[in-house]
């Protein structure tokens, strides 16, 4: 099958022009200003813009946590993620504690294996490193194609590994042609505060955020930074909110090191005034915590001064009777919220509409950084002859509203329920097909490729 689409605005990382793509199989196989290429369908993409597939590189999808299951499957939420122009994600394995890697990936490939619909791949994330994890980690990088591991410096006691643990970790990984990736606040400090509020009968969503504050994460984030500094492991700090952690990775930076940045489009766009009506701000606990409208300013500036390479979602739903866990007590809300599917619009909208990023800043930080920092690049993440024909096409005048009653995720309520906005998907396709189209998904699970990732070289 070859497919033709003319006319279109093409924007990647660095360039924007109208030109035509042709499509072969799976593959993009020429650009050019008005070809005169034969091909079985055409596709008509006057006044919209053609971005590369959206890549996520950090959601939950079917993942225990907290005592429950997030609600969006690897079926339902690679859909949604399609729907909103996110054509892979980069999912979470979760080692048990006291368990192997490669016990936690089968579980991971149980359910994922021939239920997704878009592309993903997988991070290992590694909360108990022994000598036995040591020697499973290229086994990870060069068998399976997983490149990057992720820890916690948090959540003590399930998920949390300490200094002595991280710094093994990264030896290891570095020495093997891997990255890793952090999940950046001090764990014990929150643990204290945690509990401290529990004492005094503090119980609402509010203390969920009076329980993080920002020095929790400043300090994590630079601990970690210098720590992979002194090992000189290419590294990747998630879902970063906070002027003090982001000030911490500007230090890190004079020093040259291999150290990415990523935060979430929560943190761009929502702060912490969600918290105070009761329990409703449950929808929106999450960890690290929204924010203030001050960190926002920092993010953004951030983004444009190249310390934030990535806009990402930390896609973690759970249904309202699973927030409703933790309704006499908020250390027992399940933590996540959903996004997967908004993400590439509500970034639109909010980033290049409003004029505070360019659009190739927009495809660089939601589609070519996580695949370059990821190993996927230039199979994904660009518009380039060879790559995936992975692509979005978008009308950037249609205005629509947010809704749990339209989207896709397997989640009863909506974190942006009635927000206006500006720019959406039309068209998707995912290596040479058109999965989505005006709003219907024309393929079945299954459809979705597990992608084994390259060695990462700290650069891009
Ligand atoms: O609240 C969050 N972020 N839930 C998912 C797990 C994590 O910390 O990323
Ligand atoms: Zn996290
Ligand atoms: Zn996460």
């Amino acid at each position: 099958m070859s497919l033709l689409i003319k006319n279109g605005r093409i924007i990647t990382a660095t360039d924007a022009y109208v030109a035509d793509i042709l499509v072969e199989g799976e593959t993009i196989r020429a650009i050019g200003k008005d070809l005169s290429l034969h091909a079985d369908e055409t596709i008509d993409a006057t006044g919209l813009l053609v971005f590369p597939g959206g890549i996520d590189p950090h959601v939950h999808l079917d993942m225990p946590f907290m005592g429950t299951f997030s609600s969006d499957t690897h079926e339902t939420g690679t859909r949604a993620a399609l729907h909103g122009g996110t054509t892979t994600v980069i999912d979470f394995v979760l080692q048990k504690q006291g368990h192997s890697l490669k016990d936690a990936l089968a579980d991971w490939n149980s359910r994922a294996r021939g239920t997704a619909v878009g592309d993903y791949s997988f991070h290992m994330a590694v909360t108990d490193f022994n000598e036995n994890t040591r020697a499973e980690i290229k086994h990870m990088i060069e068998n399976e194609g997983i490149t990057s591991f992720k820890t916690f410096m948090a959540y003590k006691g399930a998920l949390m590994i300490d200094d002595r643990q991280m710094v093994a970790l990264m030896q290891e990984v570095k020495k093997q042609g891997g990255m890793v990736t952090v999940h950046a606040t001090n764990g014990d400090v929150i643990d204290y505060l945690v509990a401290k509020h529990r004492a005094e009968g503090k119980l609402a969503p509010l203390y969920h955020y009076l329980s993080q504050p920002e020095m929790t994460e400043a300090e994590a984030s630079g601990r970690f930074a210098d720590m992979a500094d002194y090992t000189g492991c290419p590294a990747y700090i998630v879902h970063l909110t906070c002027e003090g952690a982001l000030n911490a990775v500007r230090n890190a930076t004079r020093r040259n090191q291999k150290l990415f940045v990523e935060t979430c489009i929560q943190y761009l766009i929502l702060d912490a005034s969600l918290y105070e009506d009761d329990f409703e701000g449950a929808k929106w606990v999450m960890s690290p915590p929204l924010r203030e409208k001050k960190d926002q300013t920092t993010l953004w500036a951030g983004i444009n001064q190249g310390l934030v390479q990535v806009v990402a979602t930390d896609h973690c739903p759970f249904m309202w009777e699973q927030k409703l866990m933790g309704k006499d007590d908020f250390s027992k809300i399940p933590n996540g919220h959903p996004a997967i599917e908004n993400r590439l619009e509500l970034l639109y909208s909010e980033g290049v509409h409003t004029g505070k990023i360019t659009l190739n800043k927009y495809v660089e930080v939601a589609c070519t950084n996580p695949a370059k920092i990821f190993g996927l690049f230039p199979k994904k993440g660009t518009i380039a002859v060879g790559s995936d024909a992975d692509l979005v096409l978008f009308d950037p005048t249609e205005k629509h509203t947010i809704s749990a009653k339209t989207h896709h995720m397997n989640v009863d309520y909506s974190a942006y329920e009635g927000w206006e906005i500006t720019g959406k998907v039309k068209t998707v396709l995912l290596r040479g097909k058109v999965v989505i189209d005006n709003g219907n998904c024309l393929v079945e699970k299954g459809y979705g490729k597990f992608i084994k990732r390259n060695k990462v070289s700290g650069t891009i």
